[in-house]
């Protein structure tokens, strides 16, 4: 399969169909997702959350994006791949968000990197766009910012902090962002975003009039029941069938029904380990 490139994500503004991303962290679910034809992979510094078990963001680093990154892009055949700039990795300067932007690109995983923030860091994203390297913008509700917004809240409430959201989406769009991720808003105000920038909306928890949608793939799959937010719609309850296979197997186990002849060698049979095709 042919990749999709950031000019066929923006493309898809004009053309459609909407964009899915979902995240990945690994490369046996990246494989999958791909499969299922996500159109985009981001390696989220919610692998803090949902991979390392912390409760924020904060303590990711761009090592880890990066490790986690490479796993994902050995699955990715037709996905685009970018890789999420985890808390303090681009906000003390644009010396420093270009610099690790270009590591995490130099690192060879990753198509595109996003950043957190608006109007503040639209000079970032400015220079590190500048270097040939395309840029996710990252607005509204944004984790990295989880003890100043005093927890997981919507955003954009009240007309102040909407005429904000959309200065900032300009912002970024003026800044030469090849799209831009709403988390946690009022679907009139995401529509009023979407109408207002000229690169693909991607939405969380922002209505449908949005140009894509993101999901963590573990809350999509219905694997994280740790924190459950309502634009979180589980599409499958793999989490309880993994329960129930575990069981199963301990149930096997114990009763010594596994492993079962089929699963075992004849002493005088061939040697590799998977049967005939
Ligand atoms: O880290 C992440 O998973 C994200 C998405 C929810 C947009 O930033
Ligand atoms: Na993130």
């Amino acid at each position: 399969p042919k990749k999709v490139t950031v000019p066929d994500i923006r493309a898809r503004k004009a053309s459609g169909p909407p964009i899915a991303m979902v995240t990945a962290y690994d490369f046996t679910m990246a494989r999958l997702l791909d499969e299922g034809g996500a159109d985009m992979l981001l390696v989220g510094d919610s692998l803090g959350m949902v991979v390392q078990g912390h409760p924020t963001t904060l303590p990711v680093t761009v090592e880890e994006i990066c490790y986690h990154g490479r796993a994902v892009a050995r699955g990715a055949r037709r996905a685009h791949v970018v890789g999420d700039m985890p808390f303090m990795s681009f906000q003390v300067s644009s010396m420093q968000a270009l610099e690790n932007a270009g590591r995490m690109m130099k690192d060879g995983a990753f198509e595109s990197v996003k950043l957190e923030g608006g109007e503040e860091i639209a000079e970032h994203v400015r220079r590190i766009v500048a270097a040939g390297i395309p840029v996710c913008g990252h607005i509204g509700l944004t984790p990295q910012s989880v003890h100043a917004m005093g927890g997981f809240k919507v955003q954009g409430k009240g007309e102040e902090n909407a005429a904000r959201l959309v200065r900032d989406a300009q912002a970024l769009d003026e800044a030469g962002a090849y799209a831009i991720v709403l988390e946690a808003i009022p679907p009139d105000l995401a529509e009023e975003i979407t109408a207002a920038v000229s690169v693909p909306t991607i939405g969380i928890g922002a209505g449908a009039g949005c140009d894509g949608q993101v999901l963590v793939c573990y809350d999509m799959l219905g694997m994280y029941p740790d924190l459950r937010p309502r634009f979180a719609k589980r599409f499958s309850e793999v989490g309880e069938q993994i329960m129930a296979a575990t069981r199963a197997y301990v149930d096997e186990v114990q009763a010594r029904t596994f492993p079962g002849a089929e699963h075992s060698f004849k002493p005088n049979g061939p040697r590799r380990i998977t049967p005939p095709a």
